[in-house]
């Protein structure tokens, strides 16, 4: 049986690509405190300020490629004899720009709207506002990033949990392990018998969990990584 291998992502990965980290060290969010523009209050509170945050994550998409990171993974999903899944926290679509397949966005995509009016999730591309027609039902000023905001269930978890157990090998790359759940895989997929690894520019919050750390550039560390693996499969 070959090796089953789970892998998270966070910010770290697309910095390369030129897409912000989210914990600067002014400890803002592109100019914002992460309540003001990352919760459901704050949506409830001021929707044309969230929308006008989100909107211009999304807009910025289009300026940025997917660096050597995603496409090494991609070529480890391609390649890999045994399962692979990549669980992201990021929202960017650059896992999937490089051909990633067996990807989970467990913190929602920004290249996806939710209606509260229907329920109904769907492809946005675009300015969203606070005006937006939803696809499905035609309402009005209810659709919202389909984005996991702080006090909210990431998405997949029973999915993830489940790789995870299974995992013989866990790499984390580019996270500063400050947002749980997902700063707690490295210690279930430890407890169940995996292999962990972390690649990063400095080491996580939860750098003692992991049997190896790597520091540097995701950009020339995964790639190396991937593939020594590959090598390893003859
Ligand atoms: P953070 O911004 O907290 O951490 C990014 C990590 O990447 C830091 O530890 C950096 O040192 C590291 N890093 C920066 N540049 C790098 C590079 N070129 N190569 C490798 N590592 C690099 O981002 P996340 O851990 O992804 O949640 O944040 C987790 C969650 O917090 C996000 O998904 C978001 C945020 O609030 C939601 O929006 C729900």
């Amino acid at each position: 049986m070959a090796d089953s291998i789970v892998i998270l992502t966070g910010a770290g990965i697309s910095a390369d690509s030129g897409v912000a980290t989210f914990r600067g060290p002014d400890g803002l969010w592109e100019g914002h405190r992460v309540e003001d523009v990352a919760t459901p209050e704050a949506f409830a509170r001021d929707p044309v300020l969230v929308h006008a945050f989100y909107d211009a994550r999304r807009f910025r998409l289009a300026e940025v490629k997917p660096n050597a990171a995603h496409h090494a993974l991609a070529r480890l999903d391609a390649e890999w004899p045994g399962d692979v899944l990549i669980v992201t926290q990021n929202v960017d679509d650059l896992h999937e720009r490089a051909g990633a397949r067996r990807l989970l966005h467990m913190h929602g995509e920004l290249l996806k709207g939710w209606c509260l009016a229907c329920d109904g999730r769907f492809a946005w591309d675009g300015p969203m506002g606070s005006r937006a027609v939803c696809p499905s039902c035609r309402a009005v000023g209810q659709v919202r990033p389909d984005i996991v905001w702080f006090g909210e269930m990431p998405y997949d978890m029973e999915r993830i949990d489940e790789a995870l157990q299974r995992a013989d090998l866990f790499a984390s790359i580019g996270t500063s392990g400050a947002v749980y759940p997902a700063a707690g895989f490295v210690q279930t997929a430890r407890y169940c018998g995996a292999r962990t690894i972390e690649m990063n520019l400095e080491p996580s919050q939860g750098s003692i969990f992991f049997h190896e750390s790597r520091m540097g550039r995701a950009s020339e560390l995964v790639p190396a990584w991937v593939d020594q693996l590959l090598a390893s499969r003859g």
